[in-house]
């Protein structure tokens, strides 16, 4: 299989990425979505971006205009006929997923693969609105994809694994580290940051500490480039949501309820910077939260490490995925400093179990309980 040719469904903040990534690259790219104002929407997303890469002097104006020359955009299917790949990046909604995946099956030409960017959704469904369930799965970006050096691939049980094979050694040819992950929601990466998104929240709609300092908290103790406020914000708190209920679908656990303060902030349209206002208004220059409460972060930040550490430690303790791609998939995917499974040999593995079984004694929660061994 060889890749010219690279269609991309969707042209939000991560499929303008995608697009960014593959011309980057020096493919040729389809950027189509639903309508012409969505079509001039990511146009503008990937100008936007190019245009800060040259004002900062990563790229040149010349190689920004030859990156925009391999991009046609456009709101028809047909356009992306003889694409090699497609690549759908639409939201998070099954429903438009398998509609997508039904049309494209019967525009792209018959050798096509085609590929959903979704975040937790079961790409096996996605697979079977489609003719060529073979030739369908699942390549993961991270936002801002043209930023983050991780990609997940997702195989279903019916996927050809040379399909797998390719779209990976593709992955790799964009120059992101890849994992191949089996078909369970929120793959890797998004199981374990949304749990940790979600569980700050949860902290928040508590009363136990503010925004500003789990942002704090987050950026100051670990390095994170980002707290989890900020990167709710980010990513799209109705896309965390959405990622969420899949994930509590799956598990059961009342940890895994998308939490109260998410589900006000989708409800009074405040989606995070996509729409300008989230945990943070955005109208102005957005600066890196502060709080001097040293007491309050340090216990947050304690309560949000040891939760998600316990979840790496099971992740890797089922065989779901090895603590290489775990590491990679946190430190490539969300610009984390350290890995956890680096982070625990640091601590103490009998240190973190400790720590698991103080937070599950002390919240009564017990799926924060350490693993039995
Ligand atoms: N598009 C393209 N490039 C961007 C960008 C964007 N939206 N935002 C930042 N960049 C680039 C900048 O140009 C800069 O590049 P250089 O180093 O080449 O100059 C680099 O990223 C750093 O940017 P800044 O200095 O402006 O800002 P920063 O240092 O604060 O970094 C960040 C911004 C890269 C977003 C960083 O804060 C970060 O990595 N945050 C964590 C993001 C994260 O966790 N992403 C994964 C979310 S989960 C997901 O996406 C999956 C899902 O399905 C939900």
């Amino acid at each position: 299989m060889s890749y010219s040719k690279i269609g991309v469904v969707g042209l939000g903040i991560m499929g303008a990425g995608i697009v960014e990534v593959f011309a980057r690259s020096g493919y040729e790219v389809i950027g189509v979505a639903e309508s012409e104002a969505a079509v001039e929407i990511g146009r503008g997303n990937l100008a936007k971006s190019l245009s800060r890469a040259v004002s900062k002097g990563k790229l040149s104006q010349n190689e920004s205009d030859v990156i925009t020359g391999r991009v046609t955009f456009g709101p028809e299917f047909k356009l992306l006929s003889d694409c090699d790949l497609v690549v759908e990046a639409a939201p998070e909604i099954l429903s438009l997923k398998t509609s997508i995946f039904s049309q494209l099956d019967q525009v792209v030409k018959p050798s096509g693969i085609l590929a959903t960017n979704t975040s937790s959704l079961s790409v096996t469904q996605i697979a079977q609105a489609t003719n060529r369930s073979g030739q369908v799965v699942g390549l993961h970006f991270f936002n801002p994809a043209p930023v983050q050096k991780f990609v997940e691939v997702i195989g279903t049980k019916i996927s050809d694994p040379d399909v797998v094979a390719s779209v990976t050694a593709l992955g790799a040819a964009l120059g992101k580290r890849t994992a191949q992950v089996t078909d369970k929601p929120g793959f890797i990466v998004n199981k374990l940051l949304l749990r940790y998104l979600n569980h700050a929240v949860q902290i928040l709609d508590a009363g136990s500490a503010s925004k500003e300092q789990l942002d704090a908290a987050m950026r100051e103790l670990s390095n994170y480039p980002m707290g989890p406020c900020e990167l709710l914000d980010l990513v799209g708190i109705d896309t965390c949501v959405e990622i969420m209920k899949t994930i509590h679908a799956d598990t059961g656990l009342d940890i895994d309820i998308p939490a109260q303060g998410m589900l006000e902030l989708v409800a009074d349209g405040k989606m995070g910077r996509k729409t300008g206002s989230g945990f943070y208004d955005y109208s102005q220059s957005h600066e890196a939260p502060t709080d001097s409460d040293e007491l309050i972060k340090a216990q947050v930040h304690l309560d949000l490490v040891t939760a998600y550490l316990g979840d790496c430690i099971a992740m890797q303790a089922t065989g779901y995925a090895s603590r290489e791609d775990i590491d990679a998939g946190m430190k490539l995917g969300c610009g984390l400093p350290e890995g956890p499974f680096e982070v625990i040999e640091r601590v103490g593995l009998s240190q973190v179990r400790k720590n698991q079984a103080d937070l599950a004694n002390r919240t009564g929660i017990s799926s924060y309980q350490p693993l039995s061994l």
